[in-house]
């Protein structure tokens, strides 16, 4: 099936109330266990690479071998560059093949935020690729998110920002974190602001750091070896309620990560005498994918493909 831009299918998604999931990688068997699970559940999915992921694999390898498969999928797929943080790399991403990117001026102020983004908005659409663009600031694997209010989203400053940048997607941040470290206590998504900032803005919006980051798994790869430490993710119960409220596309990172970690961890003790790296990360795919079909059905857009 040809790829799709983000806005294709994310705009189905916000009109009627489920969220796509955008899982990030940077190799073959995440990308593949990706695919398997989207096509096993029949949903439209979303497959993006960070500017890290691309110092790692480089772009044009990394596109090749996503659109290469991706066009083999039999489900709607966009290929996304997530945050974006630099324009260079996000304009040669434009030209080279995604079908959607991520600008993420989010650290500069309001009025430079938006110009930076207005900027990739228009060579976007000219080629027919959306844009997200992130709003607020949504913070990192060591950050500690409670009382950090002052760096959530503003419902006004949103409103105002879709209106001059016309970008596709809003990155909001009201109380998710990157990595595995998300808050001191439960996370408690800021409900009330996100109702505002939807009925505010009328794009799909979406929520980066979203990983449970389950505590068995964690316990799993610790029992063989790992030392990961970690607090609590965000509960399937606020994804659940953030995506009646207006959020279409939810960023799945470190999930795939410790589920890969355990996986291959258990895999190694129980298997001493493996050595074939397909059979090692045969069993991290396998496991990578029933993640993903898990998510795909938390978010409701299985059968929506
Ligand atoms: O927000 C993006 C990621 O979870 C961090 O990814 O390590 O590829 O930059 P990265
Ligand atoms: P997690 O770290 O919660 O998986 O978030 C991933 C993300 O937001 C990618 O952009
Ligand atoms: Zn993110």
């Amino acid at each position: 099936m040809p790829l799709v831009t983000s806005r294709q299918i994310l705009q189905p998604a916000r009109k009627h109330g489920y969220a796509v999931g955008a899982f990030n990688t940077s190799n073959l068997e995440t990308t593949k266990a990706i695919l398997a699970a989207a096509v096993a559940q029949r949903a439209p999915v979303i497959i993006q690479t960070t500017e890290s992921a691309i110092s790692y694999a480089g772009m044009d390898v990394l596109l090749a071998m996503i659109t290469t498969m991706a066009k083999q999928a039999r489900v709607p797929v966009a290929v996304h560059l997530d945050h974006g943080k630099h324009p260079t790399v996000v304009r040669e991403g434009i030209q080279k093949g995604y079908t959607s990117v991520m600008i993420d001026a989010s650290h500069l102020p309001l009025q430079q935020n938006i110009t930076v983004v207005r900027g990739i908005v228009r060579s976007a659409h000219q080629k027919g690729i959306s844009v997200e663009a992130e709003l607020g600031r949504i913070m990192g694997t060591e950050d500690i998110i409670t009382s950090r209010e002052q760096l959530f989203t503003d419902p006004k400053e949103a409103k105002q920002f879709v209106r001059e940048t016309r970008c596709d997607a809003l990155a909001v941040a009201v109380g998710t974190a990157h990595g595995l470290i998300k808050s001191r206590g439960e996370p408690r998504l800021d409900f009330a602001r996100l109702r505002e900032i939807a009925a505010a803005v009328p794009v799909p919006l979406v929520l980066h750091g979203a990983s449970h980051v389950d505590p068995q798994i964690i316990a799993l790869a610790n029992r063989y070896g790992a030392k990961l430490r970690h607090t609590q993710g965000i509960p399937d119960s606020q994804i659940r309620k953030a995506v009646k409220l207006g959020v279409a596309k939810v960023n799945i990172d470190s999930d795939l990560r410790i589920v890969f970690d355990a996986a291959v961890r258990k895999f190694l003790k129980t298997h001493p005498r493996a050595y074939d790296p397909r059979d090692i990360l045969g069993a991290a795919t396998r496991a990578m994918q029933h993640a993903v079909e898990r998510k795909i059905r938390l978010l409701g857009s299985a059968g929506k493909a």
